[in-house]
């Protein structure tokens, strides 16, 4: 079959004129690609992006053409989805997402997004799946497996270092080799060698002063030479800068943001280096070889086309999947005193005088009702419905509940020319600043002490409006004027003088149960007087229904933080060695050592640390038992390396009242070492669903990579004799069990 295409591929590029080639290798639309139609050669339908399927945009415009066809599923985000550390969601979204792109009619998937979370406040956190690339990997792969099973292709972004929204277009990024293809490089191979993705997208930054669309490190050699990749390389929307040296490196389609499609880099100036002899045709041919071998695959061409999936949006299975997947992203990061879930009793009606009382429930703070689908750039969506907390808890709820909501803080309005401006049309301009775009309008500065006054009386409301109710429910957090495309935030607070509302909440009623819906860690100064915290990232259009099923105990949490939430952003070590949010440098000094990693190294505390997540049940750890395999640690070539090598195995009881789900997570430290390796890093998980009382047996295998450094010597991957500890538990602090295995050589 293979052999069958390529065979085919050879004859169409000895076909095609030079013309029709370069046609092929640039948009002749904003997310489409030039065909050759004459020889029967489509163009390829691109969209946005990873929270669903974008809003459908005329050829030459960034203003919607408002179809009322083009509302999608909107998806749980994949800082949700890697909140669930279920690979089960993951590829149950990544098929959703395909499928409703091809029932959109595209060819390509702008997505999965999966930068490693370096820094809490870069703005496409939300995007992003985690700090840790052993769990990106677990997830990626499933998820893309899933969007290519509709013949889409997936489109795994942004290879590579784009970990900062600063400058992005410009800022160039250094980082040592061993950090590299330890940490920002494993989840796009996996999502090359495992997962097969057929097309994968440049990110806008430099690396080593080269930018990514012509790094010949990145593509040439890394990508294609030792992973052997062999789809399509697109470049992020503007990222190409060049002609001939953009050629001469393994890029194949030039995508970008404006409309003169004929000036693109790789249209006439393509055409005119190759006949001046700047650019060898050989390239050229290479990349068109790259988009048909995509072709072929996707079942555009040849004798499969007709069998081609047709796909389908807006199913009941997609809803039913983007629910399941926000429920079991919840995180209960705190819960004192039972104060969660609130049980029926909390809210049924008791007798009164002559008709029965009503309980009250105060729904306090914006994002109760707040819409996000429409935010955070290119993974805005149209979103067919997107149900809010407080249409949830009502929905739910019903009308022997007296649900009463309150504002409770101020969100200064944008200026009024943001709606005439489209952001990615003006996205490549350097200039370009948050405050000018977003900043207040001058008339609210000068009415800032309004803006006080509002913020004050907002809060007197809310305050009153808790005080009256039998359960107050604080529902707060970001939204995408923070977690968004193109700029970092300022800083790790809560936005809006939040803080001090729920101060005032919680004296008012200690028990407010305090919900963040947000796509980045937030500081918490008031952490330790609240007794419940849930937190939410932006979990899709069911989101409001599971909020509720978790507040209310109908779904047992079960999320897990895929990164460290630090008590200040002053603790972060990208914070003290200044290296994030440059304008045009940055070095990653602190190598490996940042998120847990950094954390555990210094004895920093984190609010809350990664993997953390509690449950309305309780689970014991018993029984840990760890054989490392004939083949651990002998690494001869590549391949070795992900040979399972250690057996775990670990037995976990529900030891509470109700069902629930835990999530094993093993670590793996190296004891003995000649390089200072992490106290210990995530080698491992499986997410298990007990019953009360009952145990199960949880069976975990470590790879030969699970315990391998790379060693910049011999430029490989290397596992060193001596003593490893594995450690199982619940949490990055919660190590329940540890063993300790021997290599010999
Ligand atoms: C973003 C990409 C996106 C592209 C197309 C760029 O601004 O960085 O992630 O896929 O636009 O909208």
């Amino acid at each position: 079959m293979q052999n069958n295409y390529e065979e085919q591929i050879n004859q169409i590029i000895a076909d095609l004129t030079l013309e029709e080639k370069a046609n092929m290798l640039h948009g002749m639309g904003l997310f489409t690609s030039g065909d050759v139609s004459e020889k029967g050669i489509p163009g390829l339908e691109t969209s946005d992006g990873p929270m669903g399927v974008r809003n459908q945009f005329p050829r030459d415009s960034w203003f919607p053409i408002n179809l009322s066809d083009d509302f999608v599923s909107y998806m749980p985000s994949n800082s949700a989805v890697s909140a669930t550390w279920n690979p089960d969601c993951a590829y149950a979204g990544g098929k959703a997402l395909g499928e409703e792109a091809r029932g959109r009619g595209k060819d390509v998937i702008l997505a999965p997004g999966i930068n490693i979370k370096r820094d809490p406040l870069c703005g496409r956190n939300f995007e992003y799946m985690s700090e840790d690339p052993y769990l990106v990997e677990e997830l990626v792969v499933p998820m893309i497996k899933g969007i290519q099973e509709a013949d889409v292709a997936a489109c795994v972004k942004h290879y590579a270092l784009n970990n900062q929204e600063t400058n992005r277009l410009w800022v160039d990024t250094f980082v040592d080799e061993r950090t590299l293809r330890e940490i920002y490089l494993p989840g796009f191979k996996a999502a090359v060698q495992k997962a097969g993705t057929y097309s994968l997208m440049n990110a806008y930054n430099k690396f080593e002063g080269v930018h990514c669309s012509a790094n010949k490190r990145l593509l040439d050699s890394i990508l294609r030479e030792e992973w052997r990749y062999d789809g399509t390389v697109i470049s992020d929307w503007g990222s190409v800068h060049t002609t001939k040296e953009t050629a001469e490196a393994s890029m194949d389609l030039e995508m970008s943001v404006t409309t003169n499609f004929d000036e693109y880099f790789f249209a006439k100036p393509l055409v005119e280096a190759v006949e001046k002899g700047e650019v060898k045709m050989e390239d050229v041919d290479a990349k068109v070889r790259n988009i048909l071998r995509m072709m072929y695959r996707l079942k555009m061409l040849g004798p499969e086309a007709a069998n081609r999936n047709t796909g389908s949006y807006n199913t009941r299975e997609h809803q039913e999947a983007v629910r399941n997947t926000a429920r079991e992203s919840m995180v209960l990061l705190k819960n004192e005193e039972n104060v969660l879930p609130i049980t029926k009793e909390r809210v049924t009606m008791e007798p009164g005088e002559r008709a029965p009382k009503k309980k009250r429930i105060a729904v306090i703070g914006r994002n109760a009702e707040h819409q996000h689908a429409g935010g955070g750039g290119s993974a805005e969506i149209k979103a067919l419905y997107e149900i809010s907390p407080i249409m949830g808890l009502k929905t739910y709820l019903g009308g022997n509940v007296d649900v009463v909501y309150a504002p409770g803080y101020f969100i200064p309005g944008k200026k009024e020319d943001v709606n005439a401006v489209n952001w990615q049309e003006t996205s490549l301009e350097r200039q370009i600043s948050r405050r000018d775009f977003m900043g207040e309008t001058e008339e609210q500065q000068k009415q800032r002490e309004e803006v006080m006054k509002a913020r004050k009386e907002l809060r007197e409301e809310a305050v009153a409006l808790a005080k009256s109710a039998d359960e107050v429910i604080f529902v707060g957090g970001l939204n995408h004027d923070y977690d968004v495309e193109g700029w970092d935030r300022d800083n790790m607070k809560l936005p809006y003088a939040q803080d001090e509302l729920v101060e005032a909440l919680l004296e008012a009623n200690p028990n407010t149960i305090v919900t963040i819906v947000a796509g980045s860690p937030v500081e918490m100064p008031w952490r330790d007087k609240a007794k419940a915290i849930l937190w939410c990232y932006y979990a899709g259009m069911e989101t409001g229904h599971a909020f509720t099923e978790v507040l209310f105990g109908d779904v047992n949490p079960s999320g897990k933080l895929p990164e460290s939430f630090p008590a200040e952003y002053t603790d972060t070590i990208t914070y003290k060695n200044g290296e994030f949010g440059k304008e045009d440098c940055v070095t990653y000094k602190e190598g490996i050592f940042y998120g847990y990693r950094y954390y555990e190294k210094e004895g920093v505390s984190p609010a809350f640390a990664f993997g953390h997540g509690l449950s309305y049940t309780t689970f014991g750890f018993s029984d840990l038992a760890v054989e490392a395999l004939p083949q651990a640690g002998v690494v001869n070539e590549e391949a070795d390396l992900e040979k399972a090598t250690v057996k775990v195995s670990v037995k976990v009881t529900n030891t509470g009242k109700v069902a629930g789900a835990e999530v094993v997570q093993c670590y793996v430290s190296d004891t003995e070492c000649s390089v200072e390796r992490p106290v210990k890093e995530l080698k491992a998980f499986g997410k298990v669903f007990l019953e009360p009382g009952e145990t199960k047996t949880v069976e975990l295998t470590i790879n030969n990579r699970g315990l391998a450094f790379y060693d910049v010597e011999s430029k490989a991957f290397v596992v060193e004799a001596g003593e490893f500890g594995i450690h199982v538990g619940s949490g990055s602090d919660k190590i329940a069990e540890s063993a300790k295995i021997f290599l010999t050589k």
